[in-house]
């Protein structure tokens, strides 16, 4: 037998190997869950979309603009020079008590009652995603999400090598009756459902609201079946005529593990989120918040609780929706006005983001450097679907850019697909299909 040349994977090596040159030194030393931690395949593109001559409708940055900046600079000052032997010390892994404290009145506004212990405070709910799959997914276990799902918590699902299966939405969110036939399936084939992965809310990707009336029977549906529900709710409150719909872990306690953060509803960059656990699972969502972080930082979590004790935060929130409902309705008359025919999209009621769908023949993902070359970047539909899928669709965020880039983004991109369907109407589909799993999202993409 002879020695495996440079450029071959090694025999064991895992399976991401194959085909890659060796040119990493280190690449048969990871350990083979890292096979499915992909780099987004459009990083590098979105090196070139931050340009400023680009109107990025791709990230999913929330717009601080109307953040107090000149309070809060106060607020951190005092913080440091009152409180700062404590504000700048490891802190317990389950969180500052009383920012839990704190996190149960927010919670409250989607009918939440909670207590503090059952908290856990996370470095975003990106780290909740984490551990909650660090918790219940061996390799090979089924995680149900959304199709399409956030591609934050697709990479999660992947670093642990569990195996999404999408369930279908329509406008009124998750459809029950696909989520039911989806579970007996997969339990058929003998595989483990760990738990339901859903965005209720003006969902990432989609824009899309779960229908109150379903809300029931997606937890009865799940507790039939034994499945654990996990809701993500990042842009509950982000709702533009300022409504709010009951948590689905309002009425199930003991069956939802919730996702919360701040990142949306008052600063990303501070990277304050939170799990709320069933009492048992709690536990163990402790431990394995103290082997990831050993505690989330104080300071950070002290500049949170100081600035819901001291700002009108509820009005925060609401300058907030204002402006996201400015950039919604600047979006959907700029769709309506230039968009093709044959082209189709979400209508949110709240939170970042439209899903649009493009005639038949077009890639989005191909057309994205044609698009960039245009000056306009959005967000290829596939990166948000764990099975090649969503080749014909995008995300627009419409949460950063000002009204009028919004609108000339659209306009760029309407010619760009006016081109693309000249091509498909001459030579049929222009592009190959392209198939792609989860990939890790830079911040820009979430
Ligand atoms: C649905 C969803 N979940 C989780 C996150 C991560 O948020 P955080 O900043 O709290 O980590 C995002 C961020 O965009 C999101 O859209």
């Amino acid at each position: 037998m002879t020695a495996p040349g440079p450029l071959e994977p090694r025999p064991g090596a895992p399976a991401h190997q194959a085909g890659h040159s060796n040119l990493d030194p280190h690449l048969d030393r990871y350990a083979s869950r890292t096979a499915g931690m992909t780099a987004s395949e459009i990083r590098a593109l979105f090196a070139v979309a931050s340009r400023p001559e680009v109107v990025s409708l791709a990230g999913g940055m929330p717009n601080l603009a109307a953040l107090p900046l000149d309070s809060l600079s106060t607020q951190v000052a005092e913080l440091v020079a009152e409180d700062g032997l404590v504000a700048l010390q490891y802190g317990s892994a389950h969180g500052v008590p009383v920012l839990r404290e704190q996190i149960c009145e927010v919670m409250a506004l989607e009918g939440i009652s909670a207590h503090p212990d059952d908290i856990v405070v996370t470095v975003g709910s990106q780290m909740g995603l984490d551990m909650v799959t660090r918790l219940f997914c061996d390799p090979g276990d089924v995680v149900i999400a959304e199709g399409p799902s956030y591609v934050g918590a697709l990479g999660s699902f992947a670093a642990y090598q569990a195996q999404v299966v999408h369930v279908a939405m329509d406008d009124d969110g998750l459809v029950p009756a696909t989520l039911d036939e989806a579970i007996i399936r997969v339990k058929s084939e003998g595989r483990r459902v760990k738990f339901l992965y859903t965005i209720p809310n003006f969902h990432n990707p989609a824009g899309v609201t779960l229908a109150v009336r379903r809300r029931a029977e997606i937890l009865e549906i799940c507790a039939r079946h034994g499945v654990l529900v996990v809701e993500d709710n990042p842009y509950g409150l982000l709702g533009f005529d300022g409504q709010t719909y009951p948590a689905l872990r309002s009425t199930d306690p003991d069956n939802v593990v919730y996702l919360g953060s701040f990142s949306k509803t008052f600063a990303s960059g501070l990277r304050v989120g939170w799990v709320l656990a069933p009492h048992a699972v709690r536990e163990k969502l402790v431990l394995a918040a103290e082997s990831a972080t050993l505690c989330p930082p104080t300071f950070n979590q002290l500049v949170v609780s100081r600035y819901l004790a001291t700002h009108d935060w509820k009005g925060q929130i609401k300058k907030f929706r204002e402006n996201y409902r400015e950039r919604r309705d600047a979006i959907l008359g700029a769709l309506e006005q230039h968009l093709p025919p044959g082209c189709s999209w979400t209508r949110p009621d709240g939170g970042f983001y439209v899903w649009v769908t493009v005639p038949e023949g077009i890639d989005t993902k191909a057309m994205l450097p044609r698009a960039v070359t245009a000056r306009v970047a959005y967000a290829s539909g596939t990166g948000f679907y764990a099975d090649g899928l969503g080749s014909r669709q995008m995300r627009l965020s419409y949460c950063y850019p000002t009204p009028e880039r919004i609108r000339e983004g659209v306009r760029r991109l309407a010619g760009v697909l006016e081109s693309e369907m000249d091509l498909v109407r001459t030579f049929g589909s222009v592009h190959p299909r392209a198939v792609s799993g989860p990939q890790f999202p830079s911040p820009d993409t979430a």
